[in-house]
């Protein structure tokens, strides 16, 4: 519950230019100080000066994942409702603002050049370069088991890259698909799926933010080693959940929290795994409830432990929380 001084202190923190403008990109987008600096075109000692200002003031929230420092708005802080409050007052019409979103635009983008540059480099590689972190086949069972055994009318595979996982789950499945961006993983999925003679699945090329489907259309999403590398892994639950049918299923592979740096500079990861209460946050806010998670220690000396979680749509589908609705 907000006090009389927690509010003042957070109305005193976004009246100034650059502050509410900070405030009008998180309500957009989790930041690295690296990424605000490009986007305000400001020195790095100034805007970490107006990021210190909110974060004491409970407007954002700062955590630090290896050498990256991640700033998002509070989400469960005392200021949270002056939040909700604040973002419903930005002028997006703005000239400063549609600046701000346009340069916000150019940084995902340039994000998003470099992933798939590594992904069009590497797919010819990827079936040998995934299993060098991960116990393969215990992931695969962990994930199966997560599936359950009972018929799958239609699934869906997000990220699917070479088609793996479409090809281990989609015998279950009466229609399977699997959707990715990335135009020379699919060519490998592709010959994969027709190898495997899995007549009843395909791929397609498509964004994962907006999937080119209904709402309620899949009763069981798997969402495999993708996580990690989205700008906003939220969003990519929220899209998930929406096109889930009531009672379904998403299952997640990825890891647990880390330390391993060079995979963000080898391989572009931009997130360095995900603790459960994450998870179960994303899930929460897209109107799923995490119903399992299991963990997977490393096998060698790479110290990588992979999550496997399990969320559920409730059977009579319910309305989406706030935050899920804003986002
Ligand atoms: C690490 S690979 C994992 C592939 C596969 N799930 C597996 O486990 O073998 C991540 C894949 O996610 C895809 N990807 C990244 N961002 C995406 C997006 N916004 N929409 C669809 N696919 C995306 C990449 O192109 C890449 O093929």
């Amino acid at each position: 519950m907000a006090t009389l001084d927690d509010v003042l202190n957070g109305l005193k923190a976004t009246a100034e230019a650059t502050r509410f403008r900070l405030l009008a990109l998180f309500t957009r987008a989790e930041l690295t100080v690296s990424e605000v600096t490009q986007i305000l075109r400001q020195s790095q000692p100034r805007v970490s000066r107006h990021l210190k200002l909110m974060s004491e003031a409970g407007l954002i929230e700062r955590f630090k994942e290896g050498s990256w420092v991640f700033y998002r708005l509070a989400e469960d802080g005392r200021a949270r409702a002056l939040i909700e409050k604040l973002g419903e007052l930005v002028p997006w019409d703005d000239a400063v603002l549609k600046r701000d979103l346009e340069r916000l635009d150019a940084v995902r983008k340039q994000r998003e050049a470099n992933a798939q540059e590594y992904f069009a480099a590497n797919a010819g590689e990827w079936d040998s370069l995934r299993k060098l972190h991960i116990p393969e086949e215990q992931v695969e069972g962990a994930l199966l088991e997560m599936v359950g055994p009972s018929q799958i009318s239609s699934y869906l595979d997000l990220g699917t890259g070479t088609g793996r996982i479409l090809e281990l789950v989609a015998p279950r499945a009466a229609r399977a698909v699997g959707i990715d961006l990335n135009g020379e993983m699919l060519t490998l999925a592709r010959a994969r799926i027709e190898r495997a003679s899995l007549a009843h699945a395909q791929v397609r090329r498509g964004d994962l933010f907006q999937l080119p489907y209904a709402d309620q259309s899949f009763d069981l999403i798997t969402v495999h080693q993708v996580l990690h590398y989205l700008e906003d892994p939220s969003a990519a639950v929220a899209e998930a959940a929406r096109v889930l049918k009531p009672g379904g299923k998403v299952v997640i592979a990825d890891f647990a929290p880390h330390a391993l740096e060079f995979l963000r500079d080898e391989h572009q990861h931009r997130r360095l795994g995900f603790a459960d209460k994450e998870v179960a946050q994303w899930c929460k806010a897209a109107g799923l409830s995490l119903a399992a998670t299991r963990a997977l220690p490393p096998r060698g000396e790479s110290g990588l432990t992979v999550m496997v979680w399990l969320a559920v749509a409730p059977a009579v589908p319910q309305r989406r929380a706030k935050t899920a609705e804003a986002a």
